[in-house]
């Protein structure tokens, strides 16, 4: 059975499909989840779940006891799903390959700090785009740098408003990140 973790500080929808569709394909599952915000969604759902979950702040999240805790989990891949911080060197090193992220837009469109959430789909509706999407992508020392792995695009409809073209991009996300993981193990296997 390979070993997820997921790092997360918001709502965690993209942590609840992971954990839906590997219940139902048993070849993963999560073993961990480490958030940023005490009051993030995605500690109810650990708790709920009976998953083991972890807060950490700035300084927990950049000292090496966090990659020896991450490691004694042995993880096949670490899926940064909503969470904002970039990742400390010494974290890619260790985890060199397995560390993947989940981006709401088609990049190298609508990435980089400050590019999170609500701000993109703001920004893309500003442009006038016709479409959006998502990008599965490698994590590097640069945000939202890293080999891309999957993108899927969605329209872009007239009269759309942050929380509708948040929505449709949401339902790309639910279907392709597990299908996407699942795939990676696969070829790992
Ligand atoms: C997703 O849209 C993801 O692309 C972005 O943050 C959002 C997290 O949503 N990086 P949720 O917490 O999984 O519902």
């Amino acid at each position: 059975m390979h070993q997820l973790i997921i790092f997360a500080s918001g709502k965690g929808s993209n942590a609840a499909a992971l954990i839906q569709y590997f219940k139902e394909h048993k070849i993963a599952e999560v073993a961990l989840i480490v958030a940023n915000k005490a009051e993030a969604g995605v500690l109810t759902l650990a708790k709920n779940e009976g998953i083991p979950s972890l807060v950490v702040d700035k300084k927990s999240f950049n000292a090496p006891e966090l990659v020896a805790t991450m490691q004694s989990h042995n993880p096949a891949l670490i899926v940064l799903a909503g969470f904002l911080w970039k990742i400390p060197s010494g974290m890619v090193t260790a985890f060199e390959g397995k560390i993947i992220n989940i981006h709401p837009a088609l990049l190298p469109a609508y990435g980089g700090k400050g590019m999170y959430g609500h701000h993109v789909h703001q920004a893309v509706i500003a442009h006038g785009e016709k479409q959006s999407g998502i990008t599965i992508h490698e994590v590097n020392e640069v945000y939202d740098d890293g080999r891309v792995l999957l993108q899927a695009s969605c329209p872009v409809l007239k009269g759309d408003t942050e929380d509708t073209l948040a929505n449709r991009i949401h339902q790309l996300e639910h279907f392709y990140l597990p299908r996407t993981i699942h795939f990676l193990l696969q070829s790992k296997l």
